[in-house]
């Protein structure tokens, strides 16, 4: 292991130095989407026929999921480079079209890097990582998702339920409101991101890489009993988490940019 992972097994998450200075490019970016969706978000939808064509993943592009569908209400958008390039070859060239996407893609090759320097010096144990994050890359699996959730009008409402990602380690980047929580021994925690350094937490991939087991229990989901499968403790557990809207305040749209360093488990 390295530090980062030391840390991650010590505390459930760490944060690590860069890549970004600040803030900025990740609020331009959340600014961005948000024009995007007022303006043009028809076309950065693709539609399923297409996307299982040309390989790419259902939740590729922009998703809008309405409540009807049984999940929660919710918009999002992820970008691989795969999808910037179908994009900007198919979609009517705009400035503002060409900024949301120069940004997704700047964004995704900076946490592109950030991960290799952080997998690069992973001791014998863990050097298999290494080369399934490599894989990973090479088949662009790896995804910047940007969301923006249902308005939130109750005090403590949640947005997200406890949950574990897919991924093997998760990257908060950026939230217009606070209200991510992770559950650190039996206690959910405030978690924010902190300007000049990138959050890191792992996920079932990890718990799974390091030894733990998959295995299934009932949660509630929207009053409907739902099964949702997690990973258990391996030497390095993933990260149970939650997003809670913010007490006191009336009425607000929480946005948030997350990158999810996957793994090819096949290599
Ligand atoms: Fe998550």
């Amino acid at each position: 292991m390295n530090n980062t992972f030391t840390s991650i097994q010590e505390h459930g998450y760490v944060y690590i130095p860069g890549p970004f200075e600040s803030s900025l490019t990740l609020s331009l970016l959340n600014d961005s989407f948000l024009k995007i969706l007022e303006n043009y978000q028809e076309r950065i939808r693709i539609p399923s026929y297409i996307k299982e064509e040309i390989g790419l993943d259902p939740d590729d592009a922009l998703v809008i999921r309405s409540n009807d569908t049984g999940h929660d209400e919710k918009a999002y958008f992820h970008y691989r480079p795969v999808v910037g390039r179908y994009l900007s070859l198919h979609l009517r060239r705009s400035p503002m079209m060409d900024n949301f996407l120069g940004l997704c893609d700047d964004v995704y090759h900076k946490m592109l890097h950030f991960y290799d320097q952080i997998y690069m010096d992973l001791d014998e144990d863990l050097s298999q990582i290494y080369e399934k994050f490599r894989s990973a890359a090479r088949k662009e699996m790896l995804v910047l998702r940007l969301l923006r959730y249902k308005d939130v009008s109750k005090e403590q409402e949640i947005l997200a339920m406890p949950h574990q990602d897919i991924s093997c380690l998760t990257s908060p980047l950026y939230e217009s409101h606070s209200g991510l929580q992770l559950l650190i021994g039996e206690n959910w925690q405030n978690v924010k991101m902190k300007e000049g350094s990138t959050l890191i937490f792992p996920g079932m991939k990890m718990g799974l890489l390091t030894g733990g087991m998959p295995f299934t229990r009932g949660v509630f989901v929207e009053e409907k009993k739902k099964e949702q499968d997690f990973v258990s403790q391996g030497a390095i557990a993933p990260a149970e988490h939650r997003v809670l809207g913010v007490p006191g305040k009336k009425k607000y749209t929480r946005t948030s940019i997350v990158f999810f360093a996957h793994v090819d488990m096949d290599a």
